[in-house]
């Protein structure tokens, strides 16, 4: 198999309401039930992953609202008509958590928005063709955008905690200016 390396995208932005709304997200986190998850793959001291969608999630609605104008800087970006948000949900990691490697499925971008990395434990990313580990100098407010294929991990995490939210963007119409052709 001949492979073509091609270019692609990891987007980073810096919220700035970050100070504003980081204890009240964890307020709000802390009031979801307690649910953890333990498996060979995943080990997080508590996620809404396994909450039913029904429940009502506080924390998710002062983060869509904060997150708006950074999501269309994406949908910008991408030429996308609409982004549709497909799902999100929070983690929090303690001592020795992890989150094996995996991929998004059925999406087009993953993002995660660090609301406690104390520690500098960011997403490890996986390249398929150099099979080599490598992750980006993020912190605390920093929200990270990527394709949904490329494999990342959330490596054993230090006794500090961290805590994060992920979401899932779809869209499928694209308005391309080729005016600059
Ligand atoms: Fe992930």
């Amino acid at each position: 198999m001949d492979v073509k390396v091609i270019d692609s995208f990891i987007l980073i932005q810096k919220i700035k309401e970050y100070q504003n709304i980081k204890d009240s997200l964890l307020m709000l986190i802390d009031k979801m039930p307690d649910k953890k998850t333990d498996t060979e793959r995943e080990k997080i001291t508590k996620s809404d992953w396994y909450i039913p969608k029904e429940h009502v999630r506080e924390y998710g609605e002062l983060f869509l609202k904060i997150i708006k104008p950074y999501n269309d800087n994406i949908k910008k970006f991408y030429n996308a008509k609409e982004l549709f948000l497909k799902n999100y949900w929070y983690q929090q990691y303690t001592d020795t958590d992890h989150h094996d490697w995996h991929v998004h499925a059925s999406c087009l971008l993953s993002n995660v928005f660090y609301i406690e990395l104390k520690n500098k434990n960011s997403t490890l990313f996986y390249n398929n063709l150099t099979k080599q580990k490598y992750s980006y100098n993020l912190e605390e407010g920093d929200l990270i955008t990527f394709p949904s294929s490329m494999i990342h991990k959330s490596k054993k995490n230090s006794k500090e905690r961290k805590t994060i939210i992920s979401y899932n963007l779809d869209f499928d119409n694209i308005s391309v200016n080729e005016s600059n052709r």
